[in-house]
């Protein structure tokens, strides 16, 4: 058999003759085994360790095997899950699933299927390793998100980077990333050494956007001294990024037409045309269809450049790269403001998952960026967040809730801030320490 040596496994249970047995036989198989007797250590390891594989029973006090899962999904995306169990039932193994464990195995099992297990995991674990790699690309261009819409995203950039000439439509909400799928496209096409020009044409009056666009000739128009070329001749050999194409008005899309059919343009002033090759990338948040309908933006050009079509999708359909974003930004965020990187807690992160999300990739990095600044513990807690969010929290599960939950979960959150000093907390409180015992061993 291959040699196994490498691979990190952590086992969590609670009973320490289960981890001993399963340390013992995977040892035997030239693991690197590493054990935890409970979810809390189990946490520790993993923040300090490189884990490939994580094996975990799912009854246990305190915190158990599911929540041990979900904790790991949303923090870590670089490890196999294998649940055990001894109390199999359906329900338990569709739980497990779904919270994100590959391989369900019921107690008692043979060292056999314990293995076959393992390994169909670590297998999996490699497939997904080196799709990753592949993707580097993406990651070069500053993309992130592994979720399905995502990918088929990546597909079409790459398909697009593939051909030079090729007219690229791009079309999502606000904030989801278009100037950057555009960006992807040239710096990864034959074109990269050449410059990417990104024009917003919505805001820049008519005949102004004519001369950034194509340039004029010297006498043209009262002001006209010089020469000046336009970005259609800055960009040659480039690609230039029509963003807010929708806005753009009718007699500049006769013009942007004349460049897709006869590749060459007219400087203002000049009756003689000039060659230019430029790939153009369109963009708009805009209904562009509609447009075309009600006839402000010209069918024939819609055609022209909607060759390559790109769809980014909102930032609520992309699953669990969400988490990614989360901790790429406050990664990101923490090192330029010199912070040492905080945690979220995990009903922040319930709250920031399945919050609406209408600015995209552009609000949840705002957003972020204003937690980085704002929040002082460890912890990123619910009363970090954004008065908007800690508001809809306070609707969703507070207004059904009795007075004495309240309290306590209130309690609870003051002294995770001030990390489980109750003197602190009480002071904080205005209560003393025997008050807040009271409350907090209330049902
Ligand atoms: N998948 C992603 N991974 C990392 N950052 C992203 C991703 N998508 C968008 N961003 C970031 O979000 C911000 C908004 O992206 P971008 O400007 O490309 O969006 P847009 O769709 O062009 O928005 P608008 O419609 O408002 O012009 C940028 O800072 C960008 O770097
Ligand atoms: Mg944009």
């Amino acid at each position: 058999m291959a040699s196994k040596n490498g691979k990190n496994i952590l086992i969590v249970d609670d009973s320490l003759d289960t981890l001993e047995l399963i340390k013992r036989n995977l040892k035997s198989k030239n693991y690197t085994v590493v054990t935890a007797s409970s979810a809390q250590s189990a946490v520790d390891i993993l923040e300090n360790h490189k884990i490939d594989l994580l094996i975990t029973d799912l009854k246990m006090p305190k915190v158990d095997g599911l929540n041990l899962i979900k904790h790991v999904k949303r923090n870590y995306n670089d490890l196999g899950i294998i649940m055990i169990t001894g109390f199999a039932t359906i329900d338990g193994a569709v739980k497990a699933i779904k919270a994100g464990s590959e391989e369900f195995i019921p107690k008692p099992f043979t060292d056999q299927e314990l293995f076959k297990a393992i390994e169909k995991v670590l297998a999996n674990l490699e497939t997904r390793r080196s799709a990753a790699k592949k993707q580097t690309n993406s990651i070069i261009t500053g993309m992130i998100g592994d979720s399905h819409p995502m990918k088929k995203v990546y597909a079409r950039i790459c398909k697009a980077a593939s051909t030079s000439s090729a007219t690229v439509f791009i079309t999502g909400e606000s904030g989801t990333g278009k100037e950057l799928a555009a960006r992807a496209i040239h710096y990864t096409s034959s074109r990269s050494s050449d410059p990417f020009i990104p024009i917003h044409c919505a805001g820049i009056p008519e005949e102004l956007l004519e001369n950034e666009l194509f340039g004029h000739v010297k006498g043209s128009f009262t002001g006209a001294y010089e020469t000046r070329a336009g970005f259609f001749q800055t960009a040659d050999g480039g690609t230039i990024f029509l963003d807010e194409i929708a806005e753009t008005p009718l007699s500049i899309q006769v013009k942007l037409l004349r460049v897709l059919q006869e590749k060459e343009i007219f400087m203002i002033g000049s009756r003689k045309s000039q060659k230019v090759n430029v790939r153009i990338i369109a963009a708009t948040n805009k209904d562009i269809e509609k447009a075309v309908e009600s006839g402000s933006f010209r069918k024939d050009l819609f055609y022209r450049l909607n060759v390559v079509n790109i769809k980014l999708p909102p930032l609520r359909e992309r699953g669990n790269d969400i988490f990614l974003l989360l901790n790429l930004f406050l990664e990101k965020f923490s090192k330029e403001l010199n912070k040492p990187l905080a945690k979220f807690s995990d009903e922040t992160l319930d709250i920031l998952k399945n919050y609406s999300w209408p600015g995209n990739v552009r609000e949840l990095q705002n957003v972020i960026n204003q937690i980085t600044i704002m929040s002082e513990g460890e912890i990123i807690n619910v009363s970090d967040l954004p008065k908007l969010f800690y508001s809809s929290t306070i609707k969703n599960d507070y207004f059904n809730a009795p007075l004495s939950y309240v309290i306590k979960d209130h309690i609870q959150k003051v002294l995770e801030n001030h990390a489980n000093n109750k003197t602190k907390a009480a002071k904080t409180l205005g209560i003393d320490r025997k008050t807040l015992a009271k409350y907090l061993n209330s049902k």
